[in-house]
């Protein structure tokens, strides 16, 4: 396990940026967090790590934002909306179990655990809201 502090937006957009440009197709970044931990914001430096011209946001009426245009396709997906592991099947999740590009994965405790299949390899995120300014980012990688 792998934990950082954070202290700004911008650092945790930072610490995303980072992950973008070390990021090997196939991986799934599963992000877990309260609301407003700094999920959507590690996406976005993820995005631009990437290389992705565009601005990230949430999915907000789709499951998934696919954002093409950068070194690897970056599948952005968001379950807060789903609840059990029968409609993420039914959304036909499981192809970003090993994603022709990188996934991230916004609420990934309602999915990666609770189903049997699993992804290839898998960065487990964990973020903490210390107080308003600051965040506890631990991961751990999963997989080769
Ligand atoms: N160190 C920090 N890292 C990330 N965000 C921070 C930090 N400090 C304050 N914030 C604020 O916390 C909020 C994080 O919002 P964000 O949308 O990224 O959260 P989220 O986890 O995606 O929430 P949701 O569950 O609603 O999708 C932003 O308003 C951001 O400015
Ligand atoms: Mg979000």
């Amino acid at each position: 396990m792998v934990t950082n502090i954070s202290h700004s937006p911008a650092e945790t957009e930072a610490l995303g940026e980072l992950w973008g440009r070390a990021a090997r197709e196939g991986l799934v970044i599963g992000l877990s967090g309260d609301l407003g931990a700094g999920k959507t914001q590690l996406v976005k430096g993820l995005a631009r790590g990437l290389g992705i011209p565009a601005r990230t946001h949430s999915p907000t009426f789709t499951l998934v934002n696919i954002y093409r245009g950068g070194r690897l396709t970056l599948f952005h997906i968001d379950l807060y909306r789903l609840d059990t592991p029968a409609q993420m099947i039914e959304a036909g999740l499981e192809e970003y179990l090993d994603p022709a590009g990188v996934a991230v994965v916004e609420w990934a405790e309602k999915w990666f655990g609770r189903m049997p299949k699993f992804p290839k390899r898998y960065r487990s995120v964990m973020i903490d809201v210390l107080n308003e300014s600051e965040r506890r980012i631990s991961y751990e990688d999963i997989g080769a």
